[in-house]
């Protein structure tokens, strides 16, 4: 109240007030590994090299954030978006049938994919590390599982797309920007 009197009295309009959620170093996470996995992803039928690096690039990135996810800003630990698995599965029931709570930090189904895709990628870039070693080259297993795990993770990437659509509609805000922006609409 008193900063929209400040902010009226210098004659500007009173800005809806945001909160500060996702920190810099989650954001530019998050979009270094779209970039990555997208290069992985398209250099994965010969280009050799290039498929390589960015898988790395991908594995470096997944060890940071587990690592932030124990020490970093609130809405950045595991302790803020890991909840039991009848809150998830309530959460769901709840955002099909849109009337979903609105969470600042990721909501129970949103924690979950996080978990789950940065679990799929590990797979995909441990099995993509083995299949380059002396002691796996050529084994047919390690191949079949990394190609199968990397698929596995485009499934849940178009899952997880659709979550956050689904999630800004109901609640009519844009989630995208705010993985740019760090920002979001104050609890209402
Ligand atoms: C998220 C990261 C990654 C994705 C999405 C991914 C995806 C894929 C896919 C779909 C294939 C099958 C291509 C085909 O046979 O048509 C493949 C093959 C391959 N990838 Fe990856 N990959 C990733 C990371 C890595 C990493 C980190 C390495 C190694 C440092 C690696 C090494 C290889 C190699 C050597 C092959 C050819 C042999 C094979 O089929 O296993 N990949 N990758
Ligand atoms: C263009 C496609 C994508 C869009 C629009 C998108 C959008 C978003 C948004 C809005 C969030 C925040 C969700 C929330 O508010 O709770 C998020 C989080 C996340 N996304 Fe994506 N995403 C995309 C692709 C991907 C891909 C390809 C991956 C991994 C392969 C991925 C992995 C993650 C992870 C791990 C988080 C959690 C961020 C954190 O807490 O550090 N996303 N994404």
């Amino acid at each position: 109240m008193v900063i929209a009197n400040e902010q009226m009295e210098a004659g500007r309009a009173p800005r809806p007030a945001s909160v500060k959620v996702w920190d810099p170093f989650v954001r530019v996470f998050h979009w270094s590994l779209v970039s990555f996995f997208l290069i992985a992803w398209a250099t994965a039928d010969g280009w050799d090299r290039a498929h390589e690096w960015a898988g790395y690039a991908v594995l470096v990135l997944v060890g940071l954030r587990l690592v932030w996810g124990l020490i970093g800003t609130r809405y950045a630990r595991f302790s803020d978006f890991i909840y039991r698995p009848s809150a998830v599965i309530g959460y769901l029931k709840d955002s099909l049938a849109f009337r979903a709570k609105r969470y600042l930090g990721h909501n129970p189904a949103g924690g979950a994919m996080v978990l789950v895709l940065l679990l799929s990628l590990s797979l995909a870039v441990g099995t993509g590390v083995m299949s380059t070693m002396d002691a796996y080259w050529g084994v047919e297993w390690v191949e079949e599982l990394h190609e199968v795990t990397a698929n596995l993770t485009i499934g849940l990437v178009f899952l997880h797309v659709m979550g956050v659509i689904l999630s800004s509609l109901q609640h009519r805000e844009n989630l995208v920007r705010s993985m740019f922006s760090g920002l979001k609409r104050r609890d209402d």
